[in-house]
């Protein structure tokens, strides 16, 4: 049971928060006259050098009687400063109000870094936009051949995605904010401990307006693991595009060597495994939003041990992500791209919107464009020939308004300058994502 029960294995990585949560509720003892100046000291002291003692690896457990880090810490205090003054830190307190201020500061300040890797990734995004700024390649609904798009604009489609998590990362960091200290075990504090300063201290926005709900809440921990299910959604799917799109068949992109790995078998291949692992781990956030989210649904009102069951999930997750993002800030920082294998992959049926759209500034109506337009991809077929090789004369034959201009229209980068409206593939278009991307990244 106690092999069972126990969470110190894990839930050691939250050592600091511990202690940082224990400073200050002994201060707000302090406030109480609970504890004296001297007392506040030898507290204060004590939990630095437990902090220090796990900072160096020199932390003794003890199997016997160390549950879980909120036990294993005021333990060693106790040791370290005798327990006639140790003893009296956790008065009013719970591991109930404990675990949930420790794991809301631990989650604050991972997401802090959490978002500092977003911005790093993000920013490469926008460099390589910009560096490869004349690159067309075929953009793919259905996988199927679209319509030419710039290289940068099909990046800066994954970066979009990646804003939108970098933006939800914000709102949850303003609802980890709220601070459970002081709460008890359940029904709230009895000796009149002042939680504005207890959150104020700790440097929590506002304190959790319900004692029963405080010690129960982890909906921070199911917000952070949703959002990093989606997070790794968008990283899994760049990651599938990399993977196509380095194979031998599109050669557009190649991962560089450091990213890549061989095959113990076959000498020539060159697999790429970051990628790979991305999209695999992608899985494996998700299970965690999921499996959680079913520990938390028919829990009882306030705390029971099936909270604990959240500790693993978030520190796995915080973990996976981290690392995702600083290996695909590092696959994108070094991607080759291969702008000539793009523009090979271009065909002028690809232009046949183009032809379409040149009938609709003659004023027809585009659904009978778009018929037309048809008929010219088929005539091109049944002649062997692409449609920007069909001579004017089987042009005319199918419309009237056909025009030598209508030669023009074939040209892949005048099809991408048309596209100049807001979010377009046009080079001003793109320009202006990046310049956004930018803005956003000079925000604090
Ligand atoms: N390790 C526990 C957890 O993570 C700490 C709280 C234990 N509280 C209790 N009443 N047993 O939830």
């Amino acid at each position: 049971m106690m092999k069972f029960n126990e969470s110190l294995t894990f839930d050691k990585t939250l050592y600091k928060a511990d202690i940082r949560g224990s400073m200050t509720y002994a201060k707000g003892l302090r406030q109480l006259n609970i504890l004296s100046e001297a007392e506040l000291d030898q507290i204060v002291s004590g939990l630095k050098q437990v902090e220090q003692e796990w900072d160096e690896g020199k932390f003794v457990i003890d199997p016997k009687a160390d549950e879980d880090i909120h036990t294993a810490n005021e333990r060693r205090l106790a040791e370290l400063i005798g327990s006639s003054i140790g003893g009296k830190l956790h008065t009013g307190r719970s591991r109930n109000d404990q675990v949930a201020t420790d794991l809301r500061l631990w989650a604050r300040d991972q997401l802090a870094d959490l978002e500092v890797s977003m911005k790093g990734v993000l920013r490469v995004c926008a460099a390589k936009a910009q560096s490869s700024l004349p690159v067309l390649m075929p953009g793919y609904t259905h996988l199927q051949r679209a319509q030419p798009v710039r290289f940068s604009h099909w990046l800066l489609a994954h970066a979009t995605f990646i804003i939108g998590d970098f933006q939800r990362l914000k709102g949850i960091q303003d609802r980890v904010s709220s601070c459970p200290l002081g709460c008890g075990a359940l029904a709230g504090n009895p000796f009149g401990i002042d939680r504005d300063f207890l959150a104020s201290d700790l440097g929590f926005a506002s304190v959790h307006p319900n004692s029963l709900a405080a010690v129960a809440d982890r909906d921070f921990i199911v917000e952070i693991l949703q959002w990093a299910s989606l997070l790794m959604a968008h990283l899994s799917r760049l990651s599938e595009d990399l993977i196509l799109f380095s194979t031998a068949e599109f050669g557009f992109v190649q991962i560089a060597d450091a990213y890549s790995t061989g095959s113990s078998l076959m000498p020539q291949k060159k697999n790429p495994d970051s990628l790979e692992l991305i999209r695999g781990k992608a899985g494996r956030v998700m299970g965690q939003a999921s499996g959680f989210l079913a520990s938390l649904k028919s829990l009882p009102t306030s705390y029971n041990k099936d909270l604990q069951e959240s500790v693993e999930p978030l520190l796995d997750c915080v973990r996976t992500v981290s690392h995702c993002l600083t290996i695909i800030q590092g696959i994108l920082g070094s991607l080759e791209i291969n702008a000539d294998k793009m523009r090979a992959a271009l065909t002028a049926d690809m232009l046949a919107t183009d032809v379409a759209d040149y009938l609709v500034l003659k004023g027809v109506p585009f659904r009978q464009t778009h018929h037309i337009a048809g008929a010219v991809v088929r005539k091109a077929e049944e002649n062997g020939m692409s449609i920007a090789e069909l001579p004017l004369e089987d042009l005319k034959g199918i419309s009237p308004l056909f025009d030598a201009d209508i030669a023009e229209v074939f040209d892949f980068e005048r099809s991408v300058e048309k596209r100049s409206t807001k979010g377009g593939t046009s080079r001003s278009s793109v320009l202006a994502q990046i310049a956004a991307i930018e803005s956003l990244l000079s925000q604090p």
